[in-house]
């Protein structure tokens, strides 16, 4: 559990973190990719922490990787790179620094130091899981396998590095259809999503896939007649949904793809107005550099992400508190489920 109020008496003592519109200014730089999304006052806030990590940043030699699903002061104002589930993971293997700092989930960082034992991996808050996540253990996977021997078992990297080391290969959003299309078995087992599992087992029917019956609380909140009823009262809006959602849901979408896809399906087609069916902060982060389309209607926020802060990271950076381990032999066998995707995805050229 954080003790907020010990945190900021720490914080306070070492950095000047009162709003200053003079800083904000100075910073018009950094504003300036999320001030459609973000107001000039709470700007004013956030500069003083922005700047104290991009500092700090510096001094340690590390790098910072944001989610998708960030808020906007994290994912524009202190990230060096942003992106998917996939993408981060590529990352975490490529950047030279000696700290890497996880803004996004604690399967990330886990998957961040499974691929780079040797740099310290911190997590600005260890309560930021996922449901998927808790939803299996090495236990289930077991149980899988003996419902369906010889099958192989292609686990979505939202889980414990315990979860990975059991399986034989990872997935995330943006490659799961290909994965489990290049496994070498009429029956696939997926890995603890049932809805991607379903949604993928639409989009490659060759194969038997069998799954785990986990969700996300995120995105299966959504249901096809909140769609339906949006598009009747909003033609001509874009229908944007991500493969975490059931699979009716996905049906009624004009497109389904990871955060990544769905940036890259927004920035090609340019729609007038979009509605992403996902979590908040994705519309938001992406609302500067797409003036041209109106992200409108609801959306879901999801508690695990936005248990981040930029209080959290500067506190995480400036003790070097947060670090994630691995135990050795879980992360080895980890490892190679994760490489395999990361060659795999390669090979097949996501
Ligand atoms: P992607 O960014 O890989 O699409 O995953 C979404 C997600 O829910 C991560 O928690
Ligand atoms: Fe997990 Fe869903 Fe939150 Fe992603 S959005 S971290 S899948 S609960």
């Amino acid at each position: 559990m954080f003790d907020l109020p010990a945190q900021r008496a720490h914080l306070s003592e070492k950095y000047d973190l009162n709003p200053s519109p003079e800083l904000a200014a100075s910073m018009s730089d950094i504003y300036d990719r999320m001030s459609r999304v973000v107001s000039p006052v709470d700007w004013a806030i956030y500069a003083p922490y922005v700047k104290a990590i991009n500092d700090l940043k510096a001094e340690r030699n590390a790098v910072i990787l944001g989610h998708n699903y960030m808020t906007p002061e994290i994912y524009h104002g202190i990230s060096d790179f942003g992106g998917d589930s996939l993408q981060l993971a590529i990352k975490a293997t490529e950047v030279e620094a000696d700290v890497i700092v996880q803004c996004g989930v604690h399967f990330m960082a886990e998957t961040s130091k499974i691929l780079s034992p040797e740099k310290t991996v911190l997590i600005p808050d260890m309560e930021a899981g996922c449901s998927l996540a808790e939803s299996i253990t090495a236990d289930g996977i077991a149980e899988m396998r003996r419902r369906y021997p010889g099958a192989p078992v292609v686990t979505y990297v939202n889980t414990t590095a315990e979860v990975k080391a059991a399986s034989d290969i990872c997935c995330t959003s943006s490659n799961a259809a290909q994965i489990v299309a290049a496994q070498d078995s009429d029956t696939v087992i997926m890995t603890p999503d049932q809805y991607l599992a379903q949604n993928v087992a639409r989009d490659v029917p060759q194969k038997n896939v069998v799954w785990w019956e986990g969700s996300c609380i995120v995105h299966e909140q959504y249901s096809a007649k909140d769609l339906r009823d949006f598009r009747e009262w909003n033609p001509g809006t874009r229908l944007i949904a991500h493969p975490e959602c059931p699979p009716d849901v996905v049906a009624e979408a004009d497109f389904s793809g990871s955060t990544s896809g769905i940036i890259k399906y927004v920035t090609d087609e340019m729609p007038e107005k979009a509605l992403l069916i996902t979590e908040c902060s994705m519309a938001s982060n992406i609302a500067d550099a797409l003036p041209e389309v109106d992200f409108v209607g609801p959306c879901n926020m999801c508690p695990y992400m936005k248990k981040i802060t930029l209080e959290k990271v500067l506190f995480a950076l400036d003790t070097m508190t947060g670090q994630v381990e691995v135990d050795a032999e879980v992360a080895d066998k980890a490892r190679l489920s994760v490489q395999r995707m990361i060659d795999l995805s390669r090979k097949l050229g996501i």
